[in-house]
């Protein structure tokens, strides 16, 4: 009796340290991180709405500069939390073997860690993308780390800060955030690329 009390007080100790851990990585421990350069793979390019680089061009893509290692900010959990992909799961940023495809605020930050769905087959089809773990990013998302609790918080406009916090240009020039769709082939590649016209060929 005594040892089975004993056991199951154990067993509190335990999952009650997990429940400590920040929200979204418990949740999120159910799928596993591949870091940014399998995203990168599919998502880069005019064709594919230059999604890579625009993304680089973001804050997010140098999160990890902001931190300072001479104040060892690059290896504190206070900090990593907010400033990596998946720290505090056993696929996520870890401090002790630096990757910088986990490093910054990265694709699976935003939409969920990728394993199950990076695959083609997945990918194509929303439904079962979701299933596997993709989250299509809201307000929420942001404010998981844009709130009170970044010591740097001045406030947050969720419109505003898609323009230029995520990887859409689009939305940054108030046009549609349709990839601006080229006939996959066809396309002539010499053609210069005439970014005025772009929003026209669209429709
Ligand atoms: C094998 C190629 C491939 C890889 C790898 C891949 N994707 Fe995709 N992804 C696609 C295709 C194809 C689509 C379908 C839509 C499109 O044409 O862009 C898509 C769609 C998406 C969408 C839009 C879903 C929706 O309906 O709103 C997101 C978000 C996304 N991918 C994120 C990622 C992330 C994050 C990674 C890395 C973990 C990743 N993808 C890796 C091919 C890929
Ligand atoms: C995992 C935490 C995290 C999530 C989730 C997150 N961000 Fe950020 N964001 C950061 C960090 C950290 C920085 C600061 C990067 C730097 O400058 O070092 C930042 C910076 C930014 C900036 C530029 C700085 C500013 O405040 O003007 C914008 C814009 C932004 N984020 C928008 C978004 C949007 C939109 C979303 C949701 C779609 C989002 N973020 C989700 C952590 C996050
Ligand atoms: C700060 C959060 C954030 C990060 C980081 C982020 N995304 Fe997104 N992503 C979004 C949001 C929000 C949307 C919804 C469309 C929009 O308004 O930009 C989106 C949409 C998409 C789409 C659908 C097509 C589109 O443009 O709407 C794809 C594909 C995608 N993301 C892939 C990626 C890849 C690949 C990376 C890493 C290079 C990445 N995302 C990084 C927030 C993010
Ligand atoms: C709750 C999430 C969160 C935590 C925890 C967090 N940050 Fe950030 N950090 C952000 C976000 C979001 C931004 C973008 C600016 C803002 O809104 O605070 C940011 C921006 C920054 C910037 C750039 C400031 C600027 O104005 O450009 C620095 C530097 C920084 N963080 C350092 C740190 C350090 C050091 C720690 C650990 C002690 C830390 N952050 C912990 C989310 C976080």
């Amino acid at each position: 009796m005594y040892r089975k009390i004993a056991v199951l007080f154990l067993a509190i100790v335990v999952f009650g340290a997990f429940a400590v851990l920040p929200a979204f990585a418990a949740e999120e421990a159910a799928h596993d991180y591949v870091g940014n350069s399998k995203c990168k793979m599919c998502h880069k390019g005019e064709k594919k709405g230059m999604i890579w680089e625009n993304w680089l061009e973001t804050k997010h893509a140098k999160a990890m500069e902001s931190l300072d290692a001479e104040k060892g900010e690059d290896k504190n959990p206070e900090c990593l939390k907010c400033h990596t992909v998946g720290f505090g799961t056993a696929t996520g940023y870890n401090p002790e073997a630096p990757d910088e495809n986990l490093a910054n605020v990265g694709c699976e930050t935003c939409h969920g860690p990728g394993a199950d769905y990076k695959s083609m087959k997945v990918m194509k089809d929303r439904e079962l993308a979701v299933a596997a773990g993709m989250i299509v990013p809201t307000e929420e998302t942001c404010t998981s780390c844009h709130n009170e609790a970044s010591p740097t918080f001045k406030g947050f406009n969720y419109e505003e800060a898609l323009a230029t916090g995520t990887h859409n240009k689009a939305a940054a020039e108030e046009a549609p955030a349709e990839t601006p769709a080229e006939p996959e082939a066809e396309a002539p590649a010499e053609t210069p690329a005439e970014p005025e016209t772009e929003g026209e060929k669209d429709k």
